[in-house]
């Protein structure tokens, strides 16, 4: 192996400790970040999600609360809730876990969350700050994937940059975050015509399809970056992300493994996002 690793769970550690001392110090202002999660239904991958997103409020000091919610409720009683936390004057940031029952309306759900307490930046007014390069909140994959790469130094001023995948969660707001460096943006998708020879030309490649082994070592460039968001598993049940590991990191210059790449840089994202939300409600912060 060539490559070095980007370690972000390393990463994490340093960013949850500066975030861990700003709650001391808005402690002293009587200011305690709060996070409200929604759980609706009983995904299993979500119950362990949801439990991981809670725990890590507890230790960087926030105040958090989980509603864990039948999946028979209504799309109405479920915007009710909403609606009492975005006047719930404790809490800073909502985050209600996807997916939802079928017969409730994501959109319409995520759209009743006030925009100052959006802090997964999923909301059409946070996607529209994006586009428009204008403080908002930034979706906490892509913004986790782009501290990455501040971690290493990397300069993405007219660089390729290659986004495999282009879903609202991942792929899109990471190509308009990659943008606002200046790199230059390839989205590519399930229609894309020779996947290869664009990723071949890319100095950064982030991987978010969700399957295994979509980049494989002779579709890198020897020296480029590999971001990879997938998170899956192999044959034998064990975690992996969707890039053929062993092959890409002999090629390229740096690369995040999985598990302890991008997994917990999210988590991280959603407390700065919260962090960041709660110090806008008290603007002398
Ligand atoms: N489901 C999978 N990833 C996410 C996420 O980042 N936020 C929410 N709310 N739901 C998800």
């Amino acid at each position: 192996m060539s490559a070095q690793l980007i370690n972000g769970t390393e990463l994490s550690k340093s960013i949850r400790a500066s975030v861990t001392q700003r709650v001391k110090q808005l402690s002293k202002q009587g200011i305690t970040p709060g996070l409200a999660v929604i759980l609706v239904g009983e995904n299993p991958a979500s119950q362990v999600y949801v439990r991981n997103k809670v725990k890590a409020c507890e230790e960087v000091g926030f105040y958090s609360i989980l509603e864990s919610i039948p999946a028979t409720i209504s799309e109405s009683e479920l915007l009710t809730h909403i609606e009492k936390l975005n006047k719930n004057p404790k809490i800073h940031g909502i985050l209600v876990q996807l997916p939802l029952p079928g017969h409730i309306d994501s959109s319409r759900v995520i759209e009743s969350i006030a925009p100052d307490k959006d802090v997964d930046g999923f909301h059409i007014s946070s996607a529209g700050a994006l586009v428009k390069g204008l403080p908002g909140f930034w979706p906490c994959t892509p913004f986790g994937c782009m501290k990455m790469l501040e971690s290493i130094n990397y300069d993405l001023k007219g660089k390729h940059a290659v986004v495999m995948g282009r879903s609202h969660i991942v792929g899109k707001p990471m190509a308009l975050m990659l943008l606002e460096k200046n790199a230059t943006v390839t989205i590519c998708h399930s229609a894309t015509v020779d996947l290869k020879a664009i990723t071949l030309q890319a100095d950064v490649i982030v991987v978010a399809v969700g399957k295994r082994k979509v980049l494989t070592r002779d579709m890198v460039k020897p020296g480029a970056v590999v971001i990879d968001v997938g998170m899956n598993r192999d044959d034998n049940g064990k975690l992996c992300g969707d890039v053929d590991f062993e092959g890409v990191s002999s090629v390229a210059s740096f690369i995040t493994p999985v598990p302890g790449g991008v997994g917990p840089m999210t988590i991280t994202m959603l407390l700065q996002n919260t962090l960041d939300a709660a110090q806008k409600t008290h603007p002398a912060n």
